[in-house]
């Protein structure tokens, strides 16, 4: 009887980080989850996992080009839907940010837009996975003047950075915060992702860890990635900012 309860015992890997800050659960607003109950089945899954508070962050790029009103307003009906549910199996949903992506075909400039920010005016973004046609630098700058801090979502994920690059040596001594994916860790994005996640990790040049839960799918890979015993080693060993969000 004590095995069966054992098995079923979810490991609160991810407990010390108590804050994801990177994940797509603002239903239907692009390729993330497509319904509440989709969301409310992946929150539950990041509360076992040991997440407490969670931000939702819809992309904000050419293919999703979202207004900042109009998600603004679908976040306050989640959180309406979240509140009346009352459910204690779920983390908190604090607020609605964004995943910005930087290049050429989609920039929000600052002071002209009103970007959505994580607290303390962090602006979570990234570039496209695919093409490397676009210098980040400059528009890093112009956000930085504005006292934006800026973190760079998963930088294990693109094929055309690596760690020992002019670009990633740049952007550190700017000052830019690093994310790296959990699922990163666990295989999910095949196996160079992988390895430079915990490379970043290793060479104490990643500040914050996220899920980018999309759906059930990543949901079920989260379940997997708390399993994974180098990612437990990991987590004893490194200490990360998400909870201070
Ligand atoms: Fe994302």
């Amino acid at each position: 009887m004590f095995n069966f309860l054992k098995s079923n015992k979810q490991n609160k890997t991810f407990a010390s980080l108590a804050t994801d800050m990177h994940c797509h659960l603002l239903p239907g607003v692009d390729d993330g989850s497509s319904s509440i109950e989709e969301s409310i089945a992946c929150l539950k899954t990041m509360a076992a996992v040991g997440f407490q508070k969670v931000y939702l962050t819809p992309h904000f790029q050419a293919n999703y080009p979202n207004v900042e009103s109009d998600i603004q307003k679908r976040f306050e009906a989640m959180k309406k839907h979240l509140d009346t549910l009352n459910d204690k199996s779920l983390p908190e949903v604090v607020a609605v940010s964004g995943e910005y992506r930087f290049d050429p075909r989609f920039a929000r400039r600052p002071g002209v837009d009103n970007v959505l920010t994580l607290p303390g005016k962090k602006l979570l973004c990234e570039f496209s996975l695919h093409f490397n046609d676009y210098k980040p630098i400059e528009i890093f700058k112009e956000f930085q003047q504005l006292g934006y801090t800026l973190i760079l979502a998963h930088p294990e994920r693109y094929p055309y950075l690596g760690l020992d690059s002019e670009e990633i040596a740049k952007m550190k001594q700017m000052g830019i915060f690093f994310q790296i994916n959990v699922l990163s860790l666990n295989g999910f994005y095949g196996d160079s992702a992988q390895r430079k996640g915990f490379e970043y990790i290793e060479a104490g040049m990643a500040e914050y860890l996220g899920t980018d839960t999309h759906n059930l799918r990543y949901a079920a890979a989260l379940k997997e990635a708390a399993e994974n015993k180098a990612i437990q080693k990991m987590l004893k060993n490194h200490t990360f900012l998400n909870s201070q969000l």
